[in-house]
């Protein structure tokens, strides 16, 4: 009890005061917490807000088209996050009359919610007493009780949880998770930590034995796939000829140019040699001017991507591709690597 009689007062001295944290709407806790699973609370926050200005309730949310829903989820990636919110909307409204589900357990079915976001649901609207284990929970309680234990190994995983399952408030766990997230992101950050002033000083293995930097213990080393993507923009007085990705990968349901793949850089003569070209453009179709390399990091893929103009006599007719003014781009969820671009050239006037 300890822990907790310490962790819950300093959360309320020192919380940030935020909108999720002001209801108890588990369709805004849950949209809050698919959120911030993938970005940071202040960049966050402008996502929450729009997300729920355009869809204030689950029902708005599952009537929506999908380009909406996709369109203000631009920049934040994992887009299949935001597929899965509006499935789960539809199946809410559909099927349970729109009720959200309230026990841990039927939450967990939903698609798209994992453990960690049942956890927030059910603890923060139902004040039922699941720990919530992300990246900042681990961190302190690693270095707080010295558990040296893989993270990233179930064994480990287990191990946190078994311990955060004593550690928990049960009369108030809401108010502890929101505690463990705030302290990790605010005074048990990664790096160096401002260990003078922690509440834990006396108690945390870490800082008594000088191992902060080596806790949490993860074993995963995350690989990057390299891809290159040669994109071809076919030029057209202000307007774009886009194509949306059906593929299952990444950004798919999102608009793009035109797109060869390779497993290297090309070149334009190895570009106009590939089966792909010679598949989707006829003689006297070539390529003109290159943009440079982009270079676009994503959490485990690295892209480099070219922009090529195509220079044809008469029109290019592929089936697959949307003439898309310019006036209309901004109806269309495209990732941020195709926006940067666009935006590049519409400042530039070069597509004119
Ligand atoms: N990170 C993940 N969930 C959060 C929450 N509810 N409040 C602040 N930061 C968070």
């Amino acid at each position: 009890m300890w822990f907790s009689n310490q962790i819950i007062p300093w959360y309320q001295k020192n919380l940030r005061k935020l909108p999720w944290r002001e209801t108890k709407d588990p369709y805004k806790i849950w949209i809050s917490e698919v959120i911030l699973q993938q970005t940071r609370v202040d960049q966050g926050l402008p996502y929450y807000h729009n997300f729920l200005k355009a869809f204030p309730t689950i029902q708005k949310l599952a009537i929506a088209e999908e380009n909406q829903v996709l369109k203000l989820w631009q920049g934040l990636g994992y887009y299949s996050r935001a597929r899965n919110l509006h499935t789960t909307a539809k199946q809410i409204t559909t099927k349970r009359n729109g009720h959200f589900p309230t026990d841990y357990h039927d939450i967990l079915k939903l698609k798209g919610v994992g453990t960690y976001t049942a956890a927030a649901i059910s603890s923060f609207c139902y004040g039922k007493p699941y720990p919530v284990l992300d990246g900042n929970v681990y961190r302190v309680i690693s270095r707080v009780f010295g558990i040296y234990d893989d993270i990233d190994s179930p064994a480990g995983k287990k191990i946190f949880s078994d311990k955060l399952s004593i550690l928990i408030n049960v009369k108030q766990p809401g108010l502890f998770n929101q505690a463990m997230m705030e302290f990790g992101a605010l005074q048990c950050v990664p790096g160096i930590p401002n260990c003078n002033k922690c509440i834990f000083k006396a108690q945390c293995h870490a800082y008594n034995k000088n191992v902060i930097n080596q806790l949490p213990k993860r074993s995963k080393k995350v690989s990057i796939r390299i891809r290159y993507f040669n994109y071809m923009m076919i030029n057209d007085n202000n307007s774009f000829f886009l194509q949306k990705r059906t593929k299952k990968d990444i950004w798919q349901n999102l608009y793009e140019p035109l797109l060869i793949e390779s497993d290297k850089v090309l070149n334009r003569k190895e570009i106009m040699s590939t089966k792909e070209w010679m598949r989707l453009f006829s003689k006297g179709i070539v390529l003109k001017n290159a943009s440079k390399v982009y270079c676009h990091k994503l959490t485990h893929q690295t892209i480099f991507a070219r922009f090529w103009v195509i220079k044809s006599k008469g029109p290019v007719k592929i089936k697959e591709l949307r003439k898309i003014k310019q006036s209309e781009i901004k109806n269309y969820p495209m990732s941020k690597l195709i926006e940067t671009y666009i935006d590049n050239i519409s400042v530039n006037n070069c597509l004119k």
